[in-house]
């Protein structure tokens, strides 16, 4: 096994400050700022075992690196990369669960405040003097007291969300691809019947193609003229020409969203309508949180070249067999 310093890592596109320090601590470091595979030379390729990705890495960037090894992932939603064609090249792909569950399932319950309660719209009023000038911020059409929430992706995050659900007094439900046996609360096996059943939907599920969409014109009907909708997932989740159409035509309440389709672009649509909360994908942007994330992938990709397990592979990885480096 080679010593860490010995090993080149390639920082692919816009990436974490603390995390590339933390990286630069263990290893070469060589960072690309785009996306671009193109604009690192023929010559330095050979010499990349390892990468650091926040977001995206295309298959062709994957194949254009001949000495590849381990790519760790920065985040846990990892459907910027092809982990399956990774596997398929030997190559073995982490991610970053855990260090922030608890900040994301935080951030969701302050955009949810922040969607029912008005709580943007409150501040915005307030910091332009009209409430001096005007008398008191109108009452809130919506409130939390009494209502019910369903969770599209009740995993690690999901759960996180769901106890603090239950802290502030709402009955939970949940659709996952299949039920959950440690858990009571209320199981729905298709999303439009949670939808039809609950005030409230919070998508917390992972993107990709097994839930590309899944959140569509159908679903927003089911949820109803007085339902709220939060995405905290990812934006592909959601058909958002649809959902933009049911915030405007009234189909559902309210949307509080952190997430969007092609990020960081947000449709004008969607910007101007006052019934959307929008935030720029800071579920889990605390400095804190962003570091321990770095930390993580440091410290898979310091556990591949030791020839230790890795903490935290991706399960394609881990049924490819690429859950350690092979003996050399
Ligand atoms: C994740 O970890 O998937 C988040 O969306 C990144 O902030």
């Amino acid at each position: 096994m080679s010593s860490s310093s010995d090993v080149t890592v390639l920082v692919f596109g816009p990436y974490n400050g603390d995390g590339i320090a933390e990286l630069e601590r263990r290893f070469t470091v060589r960072h690309l700022k785009t996306r671009d595979i193109a604009e690192l030379p023929e010559a330095e390729r050979g010499g990349i075992r390892a990468v650091a990705v926040a977001g995206r890495i295309p298959n062709a960037a994957i194949d254009a690196l001949p000495n590849l090894e381990i790519i760790g992932h920065f985040g846990v939603g990892y459907d910027g990369v092809d982990a399956g064609h990774a596997a398929s090249r030997g190559v073995a792909v982490t991610n970053t669960p855990d260090v922030l569950t608890e900040e994301v399932a935080d951030t969701t319950l302050g955009l949810l405040l922040m969607t029912v309660r008005e709580l943007g719209l409150a501040e915005a009023y307030a910091r332009a003097g009209r409430w001096e000038a005007e008398g008191p911020y109108p009452l809130t059409r919506f409130s939390l007291r009494g209502k019910t929430a369903g969770i599209m992706g009740l995993g690690r995050i999901g759960l996180a969300i769901a106890e603090r659900l239950e802290a502030f007094g709402l009955e939970v439900a949940y659709h996952n691809r299949s039920r959950r046996s440690d858990v009571a609360y209320a199981y729905h096996d298709t999303l439009e019947g949670l939808a039809k059943a609950v005030d409230i939907l919070i998508v917390a599920a992972p993107g990709g193609p097994s839930t590309d969409k899944a959140v569509n014109e159908g679903v927003l009907t089911a949820l109803g003229a007085e339902g709220i909708f939060i995405n905290i997932g990812r934006g592909s989740t959601v058909d958002e020409p649809a959902l933009i159409d049911a915030l405007k035509n009234g189909t559902i309440a309210r949307a509080g969203l952190d997430v969007f389709a092609d990020e960081p672009r947000i449709p004008a649509d969607l910007m101007a309508l006052p019934n959307a909360t929008l935030l720029p994908h800071v579920a889990s942007a605390s400095r804190d949180t962003r570091r321990a994330m770095g930390d993580l992938v440091a410290d898979n990709l310091s556990a591949w070249f030791a020839g230790e397990p890795l903490p935290t592979p991706v399960p394609e990885s881990e049924a490819a067999g690429l859950s350690r480096a092979k003996a050399s």
